[in-house]
């Protein structure tokens, strides 16, 4: 949107988190307090960005870094919303248009109730709209104060108001937008005369209203996006909300979830049609999930990107990894990070994998651990087989060439190759490379003594 400017209040304490964190980068469904308000304001286009940061300014900045065009203000000390909205007077130097004013604390605001308190604000052509909600208990909100008529006429905080002004149920959510052109000039204005000796934002409504400026409001039909986080209480339930809003819009998108409650999705995962996911399934980060896939009981997913038709079964664990279409994984199977699974391939039972790429229809069933190694396509590793990539001090790499068989318990010394086509022997530890085509057998003979066990067992009767 044109000429619209986002300023996001996260100076405040959080107290009551009893963290040494800042509050707003608490998580909730796998993103930041602020993440979440980043992301809900992220479709407005907003030509420009303010965060007000107090308590933790660094770690906050630190936590943001990476993303463009934010200009981050101090507020130090925090005196008041009014105060807080007032630091952000120098990053919008110049600057035209509308602010948007929204708190870091406050993530199940939909973008859409956003879009709504805009074209209010702009169809009235008012100087500030606020963004209302009648609350069947307002305890602890400033309440709109209205004209007979039905004007606005003033905020008032719980603290500072009357008995009567307490049964208002319309309270104010913090949210507003504002015409940039008269609000630096008023802010300046407002004083401290108040129950909480700070520089209170909602008295900007009066002063405008005496200077016959034009006061709109929106009033949200669904409160409950309204809800900020004070404590790990506050979390708690915003995330559940959080995680069902999530569950629902993968359901709607096309997806199975067998057991929905038990299942945990982050708010980035991606999942493609007809994919299918069990119970007590755990998709986080930034993992994305093709379609047609079947994701089985009690697998974890972090930043996995996983193809159409992949198979998962039950309890594996993936992190930072890909896995390609038609590949099937487990069950038991863990992808350390830096793995790339191939199209067509396969990882059984109890099969570990670090930095690793698998080729394609590639396959190790069973009990196998394959670390920084090359796997090349339709290779086959026995039960047991081990890249012996660590020799306590540097980590090193294990070659396996296209169609090569590595049978099973041995193991391959890093660093070492296995030529395309060539034939590990089973049992066989592996210590120089194996040209292409070869068989390498890597192990003791066999010394077998005919009736020697029969021998030994007779040898014992005789002593009873
Ligand atoms: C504020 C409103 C109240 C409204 C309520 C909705 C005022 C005076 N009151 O009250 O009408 O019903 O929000 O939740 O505005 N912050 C700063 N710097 C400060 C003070 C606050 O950055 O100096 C930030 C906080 O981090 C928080 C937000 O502003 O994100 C709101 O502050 P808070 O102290 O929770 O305001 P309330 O007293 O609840
Ligand atoms: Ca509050």
């Amino acid at each position: 949107m044109l000429d619209l400017h986002l300023v996001i209040l996260a100076a405040g304490k959080g107290t009551r988190m009893k963290s040494s964190r800042p509050k707003v980068l608490h998580e909730l469904a796998g993103r930041s307090l602020i993440a979440h308000v980043l992301a809900t304001a992220a479709p407005l286009d907003a030509a420009s960005t303010v965060i007000v940061v107090g308590h933790g300014a660094a770690e906050v900045r630190d936590a943001l870094a990476d993303r463009p065009n934010i200009d981050f203000v101090v507020q130090s000390p925090q005196l008041g919303t009014g105060h807080a909205l007032l630091q952000a007077e120098p990053a919008l130097k110049g600057r035209s248009g509308t602010v948007l004013l929204l708190y870091a604390d406050v993530p199940l605001l939909q973008t859409n109730s956003l879009i709504r308190l805009l074209e209010r604000h702009s169809e009235s052509k008012a100087a500030a709209t606020i963004l209302t909600a009648e609350l069947p208990n307002p305890e602890g909100y400033g309440r709109i104060v209205r004209e007979p008529a039905g004007s606005v006429s003033r905020i008032v905080e719980e603290r500072d108001a009357s008995a009567a002004e307490r049964e208002i149920r319309e309270i104010n959510s913090g949210i507003y937008a504002f015409e940039l052109a008269p609000l630096f000039d008023a802010l300046k204005r407002l004083a401290t005369d108040n129950a909480q000796g700070e520089y209170y934002l909602t008295d900007l409504v009066a002063h405008y209203r005496q200077r016959g400026l034009v006061i709109e409001t929106l009033c949200l039909d669904r409160p409950a996006e309204l809800r900020g986080v004070n404590s790990r209480l506050d979390l708690a339930e915003l995330s559940s909300t959080l995680l069902d809003r999530k569950r629902r819009s993968v359901m709607l998108d096309g997806v199975t979830l067998e057991d929905p409650s038990t299942t945990y999705i982050e708010a980035d995962v991606v999942i493609g049609q007809d994919t299918i996911i069990g119970p007590t399934v755990t998709l986080t980060g930034r993992t994305s999930i093709g379609s047609r896939c079947r994701v089985h009981a009690g697998v974890r997913l972090t930043n996995a990107t996983l193809g159409d038709d992949v198979t998962v079964l039950d309890h594996c664990v993936v992190v930072d990894s890909s896995i390609d279409a038609h590949a099937s994984i487990g069950p038991f199977t863990h992808l350390r990070p830096g793995c790339a699974v191939e199209e067509h391939a396969h990882l059984g039972n109890f099969v570990e994998l670090k930095k690793t790429r698998f080729g394609a229809r590639s396959k190790a069933g069973h009990l196998a651990y394959l670390g920084d190694a090359v796997v090349g396509a339709d290779v086959n590793i026995g039960a047991g087989v081990i890249t012996v990539n660590y020799d306590g001090v540097n980590k090193h790499q294990t070659v396996i060439e296209d169609g090569a068989f590595v049978g099973s318990d041995s193991q391959l010394m890093a660093p070492v190759t296995v030529g395309h086509g060539a034939f590990v022997a089973a049992g066989s530890s592996i210590t120089q490379d194996v040209p292409p085509d070869a068989l390498a057998v890597a192990r003791s003979h066999q010394t077998t003594k005919p009736d020697w066990a029969a021998a030994r067992r007779a040898a014992r009767q005789k002593k009873v």
